[in-house]
């Protein structure tokens, strides 16, 4: 082919119209679910649920179990779409599987976008449990010659060379910063740069050393893939971060990353989060 992709407008279309077809909501917002807030799906109202597996066209899970679903329905009256469960590069994939349903998600209507990951503190002031809004991102894989944009570009979607500027969405941040002030969480919201790298190993304290000289605040493995293709077709874009865990920079201490530790942290966090989340979307709706 004359790609390094395998997907057709056409295709998306058909897992668009499958999802408009399955469900009477149509939503302008959408929400990608990271470690924290997967249980906000669950709290939208005359919900209807598609398994990942049930959308034509929809990436094969590589990992067994919890494949993860999209969900719309309404969250406080406003009909949102969430994706409960997201595709990561380390599991396998390329970078535009990973954000495809990004480009499902335009094709359904939507212009607005929430992403959320949990991510690894590396600014020295960030604590376990804060939340940092992105204002920016590094794209590493970038550097390295990869994008989920690479190959034939589709003009339908985007521009062949595409801005970068305000990808995070100042007006977005300040009506979050608005929210988050509404609901007292001040104290823990911080605004930083997000770096992704492709995992799934933590980083070693070299790196991370790397990392900080190179202004980064906050290492994790996901949403910049997602970030770039929403932006590539127009979308507004809000992304956060919750501190699961600190970055590691010296060599004296024996502490280690570990997954239970970002799960933890993650599930402590929930109720603000969805709190948070549903404010941010009242405004946006508002808006
Ligand atoms: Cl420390 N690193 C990366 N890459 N991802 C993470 C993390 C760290 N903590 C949570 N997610």
């Amino acid at each position: 082919g004359t790609s390094d992709h395998d997907f057709r407008y056409e295709l998306l279309e058909e897992s668009a119209q499958f999802l408009l077809d399955g469900t009477k909501h149509r939503p302008n917002i959408a929400i990608i679910c990271g470690s924290g807030l997967g249980s906000l799906a669950t709290e939208l109202e005359e919900r209807d649920e598609f398994p990942y597996e049930t959308v034509p066209h929809f990436p094969v899970s590589t990992v067994t179990g919890h494949a993860g679903k999209m969900v719309l329905g309404l969250l406080s009256g406003i009909p949102v779409m969430c994706m409960q469960g997201r595709f990561h590069a380390y599991e396998g994939y390329p970078l535009w599987k990973v954000s495809m349903p990004v480009r499902v998600m335009k094709l359904m209507g939507i212009e607005q976008i929430i992403v959320t990951n949990a991510a690894g503190g590396l600014n020295e002031k960030y604590n376990v449990g804060d939340i940092m809004f992105i204002k920016d991102h590094i794209n590493m894989q970038g550097f390295a010659g990869d994008s989920p944009l690479r190959g034939r570009n589709e003009e339908r979607f985007g521009p062949r060379f595409l801005c970068m500027n305000n990808a995070y969405d100042k007006e977005l941040r300040s009506l979050a910063r608005e929210a988050a002030q509404q609901l007292g969480l001040m104290d823990i919201v911080k605004e930083g740069v997000y770096v992704m790298l492709g995992g799934p190993t933590y980083e070693t304290v070299a790196e991370l050393r790397l990392l900080s000289i190179l202004g980064v605040d906050a290492v994790g493995m996901s949403t910049v893939p997602e970030v770039i293709v929403a932006r590539h077709c127009g979308m507004k874009v809000f992304a956060f971060s919750l501190i699961t865990n600190k970055c590691i920079t010296d060599y004296e201490t024996d502490l280690e990353p570990n997954h239970a530790e970002v799960i933890e942290a993650a599930n402590a966090r929930q109720k603000d989060l969805k709190e948070l989340v549903k404010k941010i979307v009242s405004k946006m709706a508002a808006k």
